[in-house]
């Protein structure tokens, strides 16, 4: 087997809790964006884009899924909103990847949010073959429009998810994939 497929066979996500740095070098990054807009894109509209989330900006960042959280659940333990304000500060590097999907005349945006998942995954089988871990997580605050606002998505954008990529501490078990049987069907081409 070669080196792609054993990766693609083998990889597994590791949670941001096992992630440590030293985080990918600026040369590195710029390589992993690059890849990581390698993507299927019908119509080449680029609906997508990211934000870096790198040293003490991601405490700032922090900073912001905490103060939500707390607004959210008023009178909430100081410990759980501690918790929160790790989120982004566990990785050494965090890529938000944007989904900027509208209304085209041509290309659904069904397929434009295909395209940031793509997007998602590139990030994750590149960094694992730069020697990084890392996990695609959208956590509640993807679905908040206060942080979102603040990490400066418009109105329209969504967030497909952050890529969180470090060095891994521990490297999980496989968990159980879905037997081929259960997901696959081959097309017999006579009506049913
Ligand atoms: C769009 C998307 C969002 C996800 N968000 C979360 C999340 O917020 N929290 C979480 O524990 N796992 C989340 N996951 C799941 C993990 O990324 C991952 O699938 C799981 O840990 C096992 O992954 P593996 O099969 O790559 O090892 C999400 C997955 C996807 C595709």
């Amino acid at each position: 087997m070669n080196d792609t497929l054993h990766l693609l066979e083998t990889r597994r996500s590791v949670a941001p809790v096992a992630l440590t740095g030293p985080g990918p070098s600026p040369a590195e990054l710029e390589a992993l964006l690059r890849i990581g807009a390698r993507v299927p894109d019908h119509g080449k509209l680029a609906p997508w884009r990211f934000i870096v989330f790198q040293g003490a900006a991601r405490e700032r960042a922090g900073d912001i899924v905490a103060a939500a959280f707390a607004s959210r659940e008023p009178g909430v333990d100081a410990t759980r909103v501690a918790a929160e304000r790790k989120r982004m500060t566990m990785a050494p590097l965090v890529i938000g990847v944007v989904s900027r999907a509208a209304p085209h005349v041509k290309i659904p945006e069904w397929e434009q949010e295909l395209s940031a998942g793509a997007v998602c995954m590139n990030l994750l089988i590149a960094a694992k073959a730069m020697g990084y871990a890392g996990s695609w997580l959208t956590s509640w605050f993807s679905y908040d429009r206060s942080v979102l606002e603040q990490f400066g998505l418009a109105e329209s954008e969504r967030m497909a998810g952050f890529i969180h990529i470090g060095q891994a501490t521990a490297t999980p078990d496989d968990r159980p994939r879905p037997p081929l049987d259960s997901i696959v069907t081959h097309f017999a081409g006579e009506p049913s």
